[in-house]
């Protein structure tokens, strides 16, 4: 079970419970299930609409799997991660802090979602 909060300057922070493990729920999954109001368009990691700054809760630590490769490119398409930023990641084997949130699957950890 991990504990996900949502946080944005606009709505009042949400913390919900997550199914760890399932390795199929998506933090967007996890929004719209908990009615929580973050963007999104096409739920298939292409637009970038669903953009969040995720991080851990008890360590301070960037959280999360690996970013997926359709991250990394609209990421970079964004303007949120530079091309130096995503080989450095690779060397720390450190996910990014923004993540899309339709691509990154809930592990068992407490994290802060920022939308
Ligand atoms: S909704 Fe389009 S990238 Fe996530």
């Amino acid at each position: 079970m991990a504990l996900v909060t949502f946080t944005s300057p606009e709505y009042k922070d949400k913390t919900v419970y997550a199914v760890a493990g399932s390795h199929t729920t998506t933090i967007l999954k996890l929004a719209l299930e908990n009615k929580i109001p973050i963007n999104f368009q096409c739920e298939d990691g292409e637009c970038g609409t669903c953009v969040v700054k995720v991080s851990s809760l008890e360590t301070k630590e960037r959280m999360g799997g690996p970013l997926t490769e359709k991250e990394k490119t609209v990421l970079k398409q964004i303007g949120k991660l530079t091309a130096a930023e995503i080989e450095q990641m690779i060397v720390d084997d450190l996910p990014s802090e923004w993540r899309l949130a339709c691509q990154m699957i809930v592990r068992d950890e407490d994290i802060r979602v920022e939308y």
